[in-house]
């Protein structure tokens, strides 16, 4: 083999190899941290080596002399591509855990998901102009990298995202989660009822080995986000906590699975068994809840219609993946029959760990 189709060759292997890295490195939540560095690393290091194998074609981008849209365009993509990549380099080593602890800049993940998504959509462009520029099927070929722009928005803004919400086991230290600001409650404590998925579901042994669960782990305990949040309520207001706790069959292990089993007992109205709960002798019920298909889970439902609420205040705490309160303050008000409903907060559960404060502030405003 000559020294030209040599370069050729290895110029498309190093190419092939950066967008696979880069598809792998969206999926970090599978992959995990210490992997998802390394491999930043080698994106960087066969980067430095296509800029050396093209390094004739980035020159002659520079050069004066009639181009056509598409080169222009197609060399705009390159500049921006590359600076793009510089960021995301720097913001790389901001959320560094492992390798580029000691650098503390740019350590926002937010900014560094952003710029990992505008890298591999300008990627997708800056590779699909090279295909435009050669071949004759230009109407072809634009769509295909129009396709493969709106591919890459969608997987950088919504399903690394929803990968991470659902598929991720966070870690979290519980004193520094739990303790903080007290606020002083007016009248008399109230209660904390929550529903959480840990102690509802038959969770396999080896919680590693639990398939498609978002868990938390809390001092390495297994531990439900929304008893975290139920316990940050009781820290702040130095109150009680009851669970909501089904006593027949329990919620699948596997996070799908109880998505299907909760939208099928939404649809057939269920009321599923739950232990009681004693809520005589308080005035007011903080209710801390997931949300559920857009409303509470069915045994909250159970709660609420099967416990004499009438004279009692709820405040209601709820959590979800990006849907606020949704309709489930109205099926609350519907089914807490002579209770007064107030919101107090909604919480995105990525934003749980880290909720304490914010819960503390949205408690003084109400007590
Ligand atoms: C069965 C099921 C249905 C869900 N439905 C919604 C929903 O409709 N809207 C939403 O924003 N989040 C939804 N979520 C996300 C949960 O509200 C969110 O992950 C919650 O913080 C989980 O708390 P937990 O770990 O204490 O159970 C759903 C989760 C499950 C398990």
């Amino acid at each position: 083999m000559d020294k030209r189709s040599f370069t050729k060759k290895a110029g498309i292997a190093v190419d092939v190899l950066m967008y696979l890295i880069l598809l792998v490195q969206m999926l970090y939540v599978f992959t995990g941290n210490t992997l998802h560095e390394w491999l930043g690393i080698g994106f960087f290091l066969c980067l430095i080596v296509h800029i050396i194998i093209k390094r004739k074609v980035i020159a002659g981008m520079w050069k004066g002399g009639k181009k056509s849209a598409a080169r222009r365009f197609s060399d705009i993509v390159t500049v921006l591509l590359f600076l793009c990549i510089i960021v995301l380099m720097l913001s790389s080593m901001g959320v560094s855990r492992l390798l580029f602890q000691w650098f503390r800049f740019m350590g926002s993940s937010d900014l560094h998901r952003y710029l990992a998504t505008a890298v591999l959509t300008l990627a997708v462009v800056h590779g699909g102009m090279h295909g435009y520029i050669r071949t004759k099927k230009k109407k072809t070929a634009a769509f295909l990298i129009a396709a493969g722009a709106a591919a890459s928005i969608a997987i950088g803004l919504a399903l690394v995202p929803y990968m991470n919400r659902h598929f991720r086991t966070v870690t979290v230290d519980r004193r520094q989660a739990v303790e903080g600001e007290k606020v002083e409650w007016s009248g008399s404590k109230p209660l904390v009822v929550y529903f959480t998925r840990v102690g509802n579901t038959d969770f396999e042994e080896d919680v590693d080995a639990v398939s498609g669960a978002s868990l938390m782990l809390c001092d390495g305990e297994l531990t439900g986000s929304n008893y975290l949040v139920a316990e940050m309520v009781c820290d702040a207001l130095d109150c009680q906590m009851e669970a909501i706790t089904v006593t027949g069959k329990k919620y699948p292990s596997s996070y799908g699975d109880t998505v299907s089993v909760a939208g099928r007992e939404l649809r057939d109205k269920a009321r599923p068994d739950i232990a009681p709960v004693d809520v005589s002798g308080y005035d007011d019920i903080i209710l801390v809840y997931p949300l559920w298909w857009g409303t509470v889970p069915m045994p909250v439902a159970t709660f609420l219609e099967g416990t004499d609420l009438s004279g009692k205040h709820i405040y209601l705490i709820a959590t979800q993946g990006s849907s606020g309160f949704s309709k489930s303050t109205a099926d609350i008000r519907d089914m807490a029959k002579g209770a007064d409903v107030t919101e107090v907060m909604s919480i995105y559960c990525d934003d749980i760990p880290t909720a304490r404060q914010s819960i503390a502030d949205e408690l003084k405003k109400i007590s």
